[in-house]
Order: structure tokens, then sequence, then C-alpha cells
């Protein structure tokens, strides 16, 4: 009976402690949502964005306000992996603390909350934190704020569980706010909008920055509502810290990165390093838990794709990691992944389809990597299924500006091709290589793909913003040249592989 009795009262000391506690991190005067589920939002309905032409005058996304200052903060938060009803916020923070986002709908009084969490336990011996938000309402405007609880201080005594302690029962919470905070859903509508895609920023930091810097001022990066990085971030990853975090994510994060979502896309050398193996736990996809994944944004459906390294998993030499020895596993459950995606009702009903990868279908010419894809694409995208048809594939890798011309021998190149190409009798979509270091041509580029109602329309710049390339992609997929020799990328032949 004492035992009882003892046990009863245990559970009022830690029922009123939690409440204490609740009660003192809630704001003021609004009760506390905890994990809502989807169905927190009641759905309303949502009105189409009237279709117009392109603004003349788009709205440039300020770039950060002061940065969130917080020891404990040391990454982010990034935007990414945008739908039209989720959004990912990731943020790194010192060792052992724990972490979570709280959002509302712009205007409306209630914060919700949610936790980077494993099986209800906060996630604390890991720095990298990810929060999924999810049953969102389609193009709306949210705000947030980070949650982070600092290293836990002491260790509990067992013997005086009965025993109030302040400095356990009331966790300290550490909340960052910032203008920075807030993002727009995607809209599930027909609705205008930019993406910007850059990829191959293996320079050296200083470079790096101001490449974006020149790409946010000059480029249209400053005026899109979607960044990329299409992979090869830096040249390898003994360090993910330094190579990725400190001087790409941050400066993305500078440049507007907590209010426009980003994607971070893994190239050839985010395969290369000691520390290479990290990626999914700052990046993981949310669906997959890997590098590939698919979103739906208006009339969009974007597919990408992870193509691995460009040489086999040798087992240790110098310049490649034996660690790459399970790349054909990740490559078959990509194309198991595929056939699904390409089946699902969302890709088939939209009304342009891009994807995104590191290395392209077609039009490269190292055969590791164009077997690969092949391997992850099987026909999928051949031109025999045409329900299938993709708009425009953007890639990277080959530090060589490329733009396709389908059903002909003919590309859009700063310089004459070197190599033989594969597979270019296949397809019928345009393909796109962005610039990279060294190669010839240009050190890098910036891609603006502006959605509109009939057609894709696209743009690629220098660092300076110089347009070198342009064109169109209407829904029948026939392409609107808008360069016609007259910019930098002229057209040239090439021979491509059967
Ligand atoms: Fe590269
Ligand atoms: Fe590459």
């Amino acid at each position: 009976m004492k035992k009882l009795a003892l046990r009863l009262l245990v559970g009022v000391v830690i029922l009123a402690s939690m409440n204490g506690m609740a009660q003192r991190f809630a704001p003021r005067h609004r009760p506390r949502v905890i994990a809502p589920p989807p169905v927190i939002f009641a759905p309303v309905p949502v009105q189409p964005v009237v279709v117009g032409n392109v603004p003349t005058q788009p709205v440039v996304v300020a770039p950060a306000a002061a940065p969130a200052a917080s020891p404990l903060l040391l990454h982010g938060p990034w935007l990414t992996y945008p739908d039209t009803e989720a959004m990912t916020i990731g943020f790194v923070t010192a060792p052992l603390c724990g972490g979570g986002v709280e959002f509302r709908e712009a205007g409306t009084e209630m914060w919700y909350q949610l936790w980077h969490a494993n099986a209800g336990k906060l996630v604390r011996h890991r720095q990298q934190h990810s929060v999924r938000l999810f049953g969102l309402k389609p193009n709306t405007e949210y705000e947030y704020r980070l949650v982070i609880a600092p290293p836990l201080t002491r260790t509990l005594d067992h013997t005086l569980f009965n025993q109030k302690d302040p400095t356990v029962m009331v966790q300290r919470m550490e909340r960052i706010s910032s203008p920075d905070y807030h993002f727009h859903t995607f809209s599930d509508q027909p609705t205008l909008y930019t993406l910007s895609v850059t990829a191959d920023l293996q320079f050296p930091a200083a470079v790096k920055e101001r490449i974006l810097r020149n790409y946010y001022s000059n480029g249209g990066m400053g005026a899109s509502h979607l960044f990329a990085v299409l992979g090869d971030g830096d040249n390898v990853f003994d360090n993910f810290e330094y190579s990725y975090m400190k001087t790409l994510v941050d400066k993305i994060v500078q440049l507007g990165g907590s209010h426009r979502p980003s994607l971070f896309i893994r190239g050839n050398h985010e395969w290369r390093g000691m520390e290479s193996d990290l990626w999914c736990d700052y990046f993981a996809a949310p669906d997959t838990n890997s590098t590939y994944f698919s979103f739906r944004c208006g009339e969009v459906y974007y597919i990408v794709l992870e193509t691995g390294e460009d040489c086999p998993p040798y087992l240790m030499t110098e310049h490649f990691s034996g660690d790459n020895v399970a790349e054909a596993q990740l490559f078959a459950e990509q194309n198991y992944w595929l056939q699904s995606v390409v089946a699902s009702e969302p890709f088939q009903t939209a009304k342009f389809r891009v994807v995104l990868s590191h290395t392209a279908i077609y039009s490269h010419a190292e055969k590791h990597m164009h077997d690969t894809v092949a391997q992850i694409c099987g026909d999928l995208f051949k031109k025999q299924f045409p329900q299938n048809k993709i708009h425009l594939w953007i890639s990277g890798h080959t530090h060589c500006y490329c733009r396709t011309i389908p059903g002909a021998s003919m590309v859009y190149q700063l310089d004459v091709p070197k190599y033989a190409l594969y597979s270019g009798e296949d397809y019928t979509f345009p393909c796109v290589t962005l610039d990279g270091p060294g190669g010839g041509g240009i050190e890098n580029t910036l891609l603006n793909m502006s959605v509109e109602p009939d057609r894709l329309s696209v743009i690629v710049k220098d660092e300076a913003g110089q347009a070198i390339d342009a064109f169109a992609v209407l829904q029948d997929g026939a392409i609107l040249d808008l360069n016609n020799n007259t910019l930098p990328a002229k057209q040239v032949g090439v021979t491509y592989h059967p």
C-alpha cells in the first residue's frame, strides 16, 4: 500500500513538473501544440494564382538580416526539400544539443512545434538536425523559429527521484528568431517562378563566395524562388564542415537561404574524402532517406537523380575511395524508385518535367557515368515512351558548357567538342551541361529557368551576369532557340556514340 501511495505521489510530482516546464516554455497566453499530425490544418480552397507574363521586376529575395547570434547554432537554418505541403529546415548545433522548429502561418497566433527526434526522444548525439514541416497549405506564407535544447549539465540521480530539483525539471530552451525565418510553400496551381542552378563550385573558398555573391547580385539568383547546387561543391570531403558547410551552405544562408529553399545535390566529388559518408546526416531527402528525390512545384515535376562517382569503386587507390563499394546497390534501388515515380499521378499530370543530376543521360563523354545513368533510368525516358517525356535535363560535371539540339548532331558550346558523346539518338529533350573550372570555356555558369504558362524559359549567364545562351521549351517539347548564334555559345557539330 505504501509503495502504491509512493508511486502515485511520484506520478503527481512528474506531471506537475512537466506542466510547469510546459508553461515556462510555452508562449504566454498561447496554447502549446505538440507534434501536429497532418490534419492540423483544415483543407482550405487555394485560389489559383493568376497566370500572366513573367513579372518584369521580380521581387528580390533579401540577403540575411543580422545573423542569428547563438553559440548553440553553428550553421543554418537552411530551407530545403520544398513541396506544396511541406518544407525541411536544416541546421547544425553545438555538440549534445537537441533541436526543433516552431512555425505558424503568417498572420496567425498559434505556433506549432516539431522536434528532431527519434522515437519521442530529442536527438542529441548528432549535431546535424533536420525537421520536416508537413501538413502545410500550398502557396502560403509561414514564419518559423528554432528551439535549441542546450547540453544537459548533470546526470539524474535515481535515488532522488521524488525530490524536486528545478535545474532538472525545468529544461532551459533557447529560442532563436530572425526576420529571415520565413518561407512560402510551393503552389499546386499554375504559378510563375524561377529556379536558379549552378554546379561545379570546386574553387578555393574566397572564389566560391565571390561567385555566389555575383550570381546573387548580377545573375538572377537574388530573384529566384528556388536555388540548386548541382554537385561538386568542393574538390574532396575530408572535412565536411569546411568543404561544404562553411564555404558553401553558410554563404547561401547569408544570401537568403533561410527563406529561399535550396537543393543540395551530390556530384561525384561528394563521394570523395574521409567524411564523405556524412552527406545524409546533413541532407538526407525526406522520402527516400537518400540523395535522390522528386517533388512538384506548380506545373513542373522535378526528379533529382544521384549519378555517383566518375570511376568504378576501386579498392583504395590514391584518388578513389574503396568505400564506394555499395554504389551498385544505390543505383538499383534508384531504378526501382524511379519506375514508381514515373508511373505516379503527379509526374504523369505535370505540364513540364525537369531532371536535375550531376551528369546527364546523354551528351557526356565519360563511359562509367553514362553507364550509371543508363542503369538508373533504363529505357524510361527514351523516345519510344512519349508518355514519360522529359522537357529539360540540367547537369554539370564536364566543366564545358553544352546545350544539345535534340534530333541533330549539333550542340551549343563555348568550345569545339573534344570527344564523341553518348546516346544522342535515343532522346528528344535538350540536355544542358553547366560550366566548371578549367576544361575550356568559362569558369562557371548560372542557369535561370522561368516557369511560364506555356514554356520553360531558360537563360544561362556567366559570373558577370552576361547571357551566354538562351532558349525555351514548350509543352510539346519544341525548342524555341533564343540564341541563334548571337550569344557566346555557338552551334557546333558533335559525334554521338550509337
Ligand atoms: Fe566538377
Ligand atoms: Fe563532377
